[in-house]
């Protein structure tokens, strides 16, 4: 049986002459190129060998859970391991992103894989990789394309649980307290943002004294989430808690919250998703109150994916990471042997 990588190269190869001349992207070798910008490098079969060609679209550096998939991915997908990674990083811009597929497209590589800045405006370049029979694997987000053949597999958290969770904690911790919450979301239109507010919002729903006061997008940064909040503080002397869609902007309404003359934690609680170090030192200290727990570590998982996919199998469609939440003192104890 003439397996995925053979047939697939075939086909490829002719393609990538044409479409390398047609984007204009410049030639560079070697595996796991970081180009910042959006902009893979290209050059056809990069004469790999037996190594499984992957392309990897990366969202961005914009978190500390960011850093930490990054690395993961990058600790894996090694030549050791029998991969040729090829990464670029988008800037957190999906035109940087749609630009890195096709360059990847052109390139034939094996197998690409992204994680989609946003959920929507996928379709087209979904359609020339599968047309080029490329498979793409999605990681950590989702798109919404209805035709769900564009791509292989999804694998990463269930970003609505996350928010529920979150959610609850909250509506456990306060009872019949009249709350008023101020909401740092996630970059506007991507999958996290959309489900951890739908998800919280749902937690939370019945509860009167529950409030949502304001709600705006610190874009997953820390230093966004800090000017948000400093906005926030200004226009409402009243607010009890921050629920951060991510560690970073929950790290940086902190910030805001001491410049402003008040104790993250005790005047103003913080609940945040991610669970990376710098916001479990942040639990820990009594500055943050509750963290939903959101895995970075997908790269194990993607380079089985990828290799039973180039071996012909079918990945399952939907692969959820499993996840947990820290308290106050879970942080404390959980935080020595945390590794991202
Ligand atoms: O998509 C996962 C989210 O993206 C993480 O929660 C956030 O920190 C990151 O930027």
């Amino acid at each position: 049986m003439v397996s995925r990588k053979n047939a697939r190269h075939r086909l490829a190869g002719a393609f990538a002459g044409v479409a390398v001349l047609a984007l204009g992207l410049t030639a560079c070798g070697g595996s796991g190129n970081t180009d910042a910008g959006g902009d893979a490098d290209a050059g056809g079969d990069s004469g790999s060998g037996d190594l499984i060609t992957v392309g990897f679209a990366q969202v961005g550096a914009e978190s500390g859970w960011r850093a930490a998939n990054t690395k993961s991915i990058q600790d894996t997908l090694t030549k050791e391991n029998g991969f040729d990674l090829k990464f670029s990083d988008a800037q957190q811009k999906q035109e940087n992103q749609i630009q890195a597929i096709r360059s990847y497209i052109a390139q034939g590589v094996d197998v690409i894989a992204f994680s989609p800045v946003v959920e929507s405006g996928w379709d087209a370049v979904l359609e020339e990789a599968k047309a080029a029979d490329i498979p793409v694997v999605l990681t950590d987000r989702a798109v919404d394309s209805e035709d769900e053949s564009l791509y292989v597999s999804f694998l990463g958290s269930d970003f609505v649980v996350e928010g529920e969770k979150a959610g609850q904690w909250v509506v456990d911790e306060f009872g019949d307290e009249e709350i008023n919450i101020v909401e740092l979301q996630g970059t506007t239109g991507s999958a996290p943002a959309n489900d951890r507010k739908a998800g919280f919002e749902s937690a939370i729903e019945g509860h009167d004294n529950l409030k949502i006061i304001a709600s705006q997008t610190g874009n997953f940064t820390r230093s966004e989430g800090k000017t948000v909040m400093e906005g926030f503080l200004q226009a409402n002397p009243d607010i009890d808690l921050v629920y951060a869609h991510n560690d970073d902007m929950g790290l940086g309404a902190m910030e805001a919250i001491e410049a402003a003359g008040k104790v993250p934690g005790v005047d103003i609680k913080i609940v945040t998703v991610d669970a990376v170090k710098d916001g479990m030192q942040a639990l820990a200290d009594g500055k943050f109150n509750f963290i939903v727990e959101c895995s970075p570590l997908l790269g194990p998982q993607l380079a089985e994916i990828v290799k039973q996919v180039v071996a012909g199998e079918t990945p399952e469609k939907r692969i959820i990471t499993e996840e947990t939440t820290f308290t106050q003192e879970q942080a404390k104890e959980a935080l020595p042997d945390r590794q991202y």
